[in-house]
């Protein structure tokens, strides 16, 4: 090599060194860009705390009708679950005729709803809740029982809003293979064009890692495939949706997939886990079983205000995994007020005393704190500074929030 080629490569260098220097700075671009798109395409206002209500999915697959929805708007007030936050009564798939009607737009099915979605609407308003409704990004719904929205967007936003539609979960069935990053977009370009806030859950299952690009599509985005009612399906849900943490915010949120609490797979250590990870993951929290006949110990659990709290934080925070040896993991998030959520899990099947150190859970050294236990309902009578150690059962955990004494 001359001296020559040695300047050209010196040049190269320089030149390359540049380019990636400038690297952080055109990603800052791009978050302030997608912080515009966010004003400009969704701002429904909605979403600033993670949403709460019931689906008919998990429990009821396609066995829906009318009778159902509404006793269980009836369930959700008598219970007091709504007054908790527990407000969104959604339908999920299978609600629609397989036909459009002769101006294209979607019809209820008669043999199952036969008063129609508006009615519907009416009477789960007239109980102080909110009305939620399902579609697809494509051309049938996974069921394969009722019309994609795919070409019919507008259309089907404007029916939605003109039935006083309040959330909509939009899933990604038969779509013909097209990218996802643009056909959520379509939709919520009609639902804005709606001038109705509607919350928008991207029902996209992580394909195209939604966290991404969500925050300025919709409300919420699935990080995961479908939830299934057992243990190890729940706890790899949980996993998957803790990648993405850095991405939810106020109005967006990561989206693990409905609850199971109450359907039968899990024991109550289990459901009591569930729960505890889908709040501090400020995940949306929609009841999976039949409310309208709940036992006492479900109730416990999906009744538990100091865990929904933690959820509705208004801090906005998706907490993380800090540490995991093996079975037993350490979670933990900020809170308002400076206090700090956290989470002993035991993923496995032997007891475990379990040890969270300050440094691993974003407190600093010789903070001193209060404890409160979330699930035994009851501050402890010592305080903690530089660890706290718990003993945590089997496919069980143990929440705390620490409050720092000054
Ligand atoms: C549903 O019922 C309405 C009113 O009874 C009727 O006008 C309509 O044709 C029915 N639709 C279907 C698809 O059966
Ligand atoms: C809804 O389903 C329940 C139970 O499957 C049944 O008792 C009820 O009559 C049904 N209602 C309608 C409107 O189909
Ligand atoms: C109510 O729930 C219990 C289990 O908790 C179940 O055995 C029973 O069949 C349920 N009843 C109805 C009507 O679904
Ligand atoms: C916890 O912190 C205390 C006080 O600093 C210290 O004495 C103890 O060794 C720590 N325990 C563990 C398990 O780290």
């Amino acid at each position: 090599m001359n001296s020559r080629e040695v300047e050209v490569q010196l040049a190269l260098v320089i030149l390359t060194m540049m380019i990636l220097c400038l690297v952080p700075s055109s990603a800052k671009e791009r978050l302030s860009h997608g912080e515009t798109y966010r004003r400009n395409l969704l701002a429904n206002g909605l979403g600033l705390t993670p949403p709460m209500g019931w689906s008919s999915w998990n429990h009821f697959h396609c066995n829906i009708n009318e009778t159902i929805i509404r006793e269980t708007a009836d369930a959700l007030v008598s219970t007091g679950l709504s007054d908790l936050g527990y407000k969104y009564v959604n339908i999920d798939d299978c609600w629609a005729d397989i036909h459009r009607d002769d101006k294209g737009r979607l019809v209820s099915k008669n043999s199952t709803f036969p008063s129609g979605i508006k009615a519907l609407a009416d009477y789960v308003h007239s109980k102080g809740l909110k009305l939620g409704i399902y579609g697809d990004a494509g051309y049938f719904t996974c069921s394969h029982m009722m019309p994609g929205s795919l070409g019919y967007e507008e259309k089907d936003a404007k029916t939605f809003a003109e039935w006083g539609i309040d959330y909509l979960k939009y899933d990604n069935c038969y779509n013909g293979g097209s990218k996802p990053t643009i056909r959520y977009k379509v939709m919520t370009r009609a639902l804005m064009k709606t001038g109705r806030p509607i919350f928008f859950s991207l029902c996209e299952w992580g394909d195209m890692h939604p966290a991404l690009w969500g925050n300025p599509v919709g409300n919420s985005w699935r990080t995961t495939g479908d939830i299934r009612d057992n243990w190890d399906n729940m706890i790899s849900r949980a996993d998957i949706n803790e990648v993405f943490a850095e991405y939810a915010r106020p109005g967006g949120w990561n989206d693990p997939d409905m609850l199971e609490i109450g359907n039968g797979g899990m024991t109550l250590d289990e459901y009591r886990v569930h729960l505890s990870i889908w709040a501090i993951s400020k995940a949306p929290l929609l009841i999976g079983c039949d409310v309208r006949n709940i036992s006492k110990d479900i109730m416990d659990i999906i009744a538990n205000k100091e865990v929904i709290d933690v959820n509705q934080d208004n801090l906005g925070i998706q907490a993380k995994k800090v540490r995991w040896e093996g079975d037993p993991t350490i979670w933990a998030g900020p809170l308002s007020n400076m206090r700090v959520v956290l989470l002993l899990a035991n993923t496995g099947p032997n007891h475990h005393s379990m040890t969270a150190n300050w440094d691993d859970i974003g407190l600093p050294q010789e903070t001193v704190v209060e404890v409160r236990d979330l699930w035994e309902h009851e501050t402890l009578k010592q305080h903690f500074v530089n660890n706290l150690t718990a003993m945590v059962t089997r496919h069980g955990c143990k929440m705390y929030i620490l409050t720092p004494v000054l």
